[in-house]
């Protein structure tokens, strides 16, 4: 799989992600020999550079944070192919420029005039940068592709979600739209489906009979850095359940589709996502809290309404838990909890499918004191495998029964290096290939799911709390036992 000849315009260039994730991702995928020989990369910005100090903050970039090693030929020529349009998005002229230095780069590199834009930028400005590139006759070239890369959030509710979409596709086809949900270009995410479709042993138990309850973790040990403007207001819920958790519940949940073509793929995420029911007593199944200050990996950190750029009185969550059904015949009584948070003890991503208990046990009292319920665990990052819980006899002369765990690590059993997500996504934008990217209807039906908490978070009093480097408040234990269950200490 590499791609044929094309080229990259990034919005928002002097951003984070670009600088970060974006630019590195390219470099890789250069390295790795997947981009065509004149495959170009025009970033555009408000900032006065020149495309020579462009050149050399991709150059840092990747220096920083590319994850192959560093090749002067593959620099070489990827440096020929990078420009710089200086502009905002209300300017015309820019567009222009923008144009002309596409015109450009087709004849000198050779990009058969296949461009993708990616709006890295605040969702504010979707709508006029997809206008522009409508008025200036950039979003479709007769003879080529034209793709809209688009990063989330998509919207901050259903409405605008709604919003969004009509005005992105007012412009460009529906097939040529791609939103960015970094989570399914993770090698690990998309093993789920591997896991369940590739073997017979997990899927006869994959469903209420067996399973008790599936817990969804992301949990971060960071704070929110220097993102207050974009995180104060959006919270917790917004920025990772809508997308990450909802769609990491959609693989874990779906039905087999007929093939990995992404319209199956689709429609059985689709079928999944409509069947989720949020709890009736929304009080009770929810929590969303703050962390405050406190010592974490020794360091004083402040809480989240004394950092930078929050207003003190702020009630944005920075952790949030929810228990979700799934009203269909495989899953319906199961609860699926989902958690997420800031500054909690360490950074871990998990998928645990918890098994019922066995439904007796023909030992002696106290000989299975240390058994705990048989679990499934898809270890998303960063100590990337899946791990079996289950109960085995304890070595020596009395029947004992204790858990142990069996282990599948990806760097034990393969030599083969993960891409980064951001690498596998650009790949897969520049071949046309869908299968990793939420479609319209997905994310529309998550804010379907997600607006009626949030509603109701706004209206019932404040954010509960937890200490910086702890797992969250008490009240989200609280939720689980009155389930008769607590959370996994990951
Ligand atoms: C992003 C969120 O989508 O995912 C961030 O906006 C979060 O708040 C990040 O930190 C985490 O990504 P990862 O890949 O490090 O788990």
């Amino acid at each position: 799989r590499i791609a044929g000849p094309s080229g990259l315009v990034i919005f928002g260039v002097t951003g984070d992600l670009s600088r970060k994730k974006l630019m590195p991702a390219v470099y890789d995928l250069a390295n790795r020999g997947l981009l065509p020989p004149g495959f170009s990369l025009i970033g555009f910005a408000r900032r006065e550079w020149e495309h020579e100090d462009f050149a050399q903050e991709v150059y840092e970039a990747v220096k920083q944070h590319a994850r192959t090693p560093f090749r002067e030929e593959v620099w070489q020529q990827l440096v020929q192919g990078c420009r710089f349009v200086q502009g905002d998005f209300g300017d015309d002229q820019a567009f222009e420029t923008l144009k002309a230095t596409i015109e450009e780069l087709d004849k000198a590199q050779g990009t058969g005039g296949n461009f993708a834009f990616y709006l890295s930028v605040p969702p504010k400005f979707f709508p006029k940068v997809v206008q522009q590139l409508k008025d200036h006759g950039l979003a479709q070239k007769e003879g080529s592709w034209r793709r809209a890369v688009i990063e989330k959030p998509f919207g901050h509710d259903l409405k605008s979600a709604e919003e969004l979409n009509k005005v992105v596709h007012e412009v460009f086809p529906r097939d040529e739209v791609f939103r960015i949900d970094h989570y399914l270009g993770k090698e690990t995410v998309q093993n789920i489906l591997a896991l369940r479709f590739a073997n017979t042993m997990f899927e006869p138990i994959w469903n209420r009979s067996y399973v008790d309850h599936v817990q969804i973790t992301m949990a971060e040990d960071i704070g929110i850095g220097g993102r207050a403007g974009y995180y104060d207001g959006i919270g917790a819920a917004r920025d990772v359940i809508q997308n990450h958790l909802l769609q990491l519940l959609a693989l874990t949940a779906m039905e087999e589709p007929g093939s990995f073509h992404p319209k199956a793929l689709v429609a059985e995420k689709l079928k999944v996502l409509s069947a989720v029911e949020i709890p009736e007593d929304l009080g009770k199944h929810t929590v969303r809290a703050q962390y405050t200050s406190a010592w974490q990996g020794g360091e004083k950190v402040v809480g989240y309404l004394e950092e930078d750029g929050i207003d003190p009185r702020s009630k944005t969550d920075t952790y949030a838990a929810i228990r979700l059904e799934i009203n269909n015949r495989r899953w319906a009584g199961v609860p699926f909890y989902l958690r997420t948070g800031k500054r909690l003890g360490r950074r871990v991503t998990e998928i645990a499918v918890v098994f019922k208990r066995a439904p007796y046990l023909p030992f002696e009292s106290g000989a299975t004191e240390e058994l705990g319920q048989n679990a499934l665990v898809i270890r998303v990052q960063p100590d990337e495998g899946v791990t079996v819980r289950f109960g085995s006899k304890v070595p020596g002369t009395s029947m004992e029964v204790r858990d142990v765990t069996m282990d599948f690590a990806y760097g034990e059993s393969f030599t083969e290096s993960s891409p980064e997500a951001y690498e596998r996504l650009i790949l897969d934008v520049l071949l046309g290939d869908a299968n990793l990217f939420p479609r319209h209807q997905e994310v529309e039906l998550s804010w379907n799911i997600l607006d009626p908490i949030e509603e109701y978070w706004d209206k019932h009093g404040k954010p509960a709390q937890y200490a910086a480097g702890t797992w969250g408040p008490v009240e989200a234990d609280e939720m689980l036992a009155r389930d008769g269950r607590s959370w996994r200490r990951p």
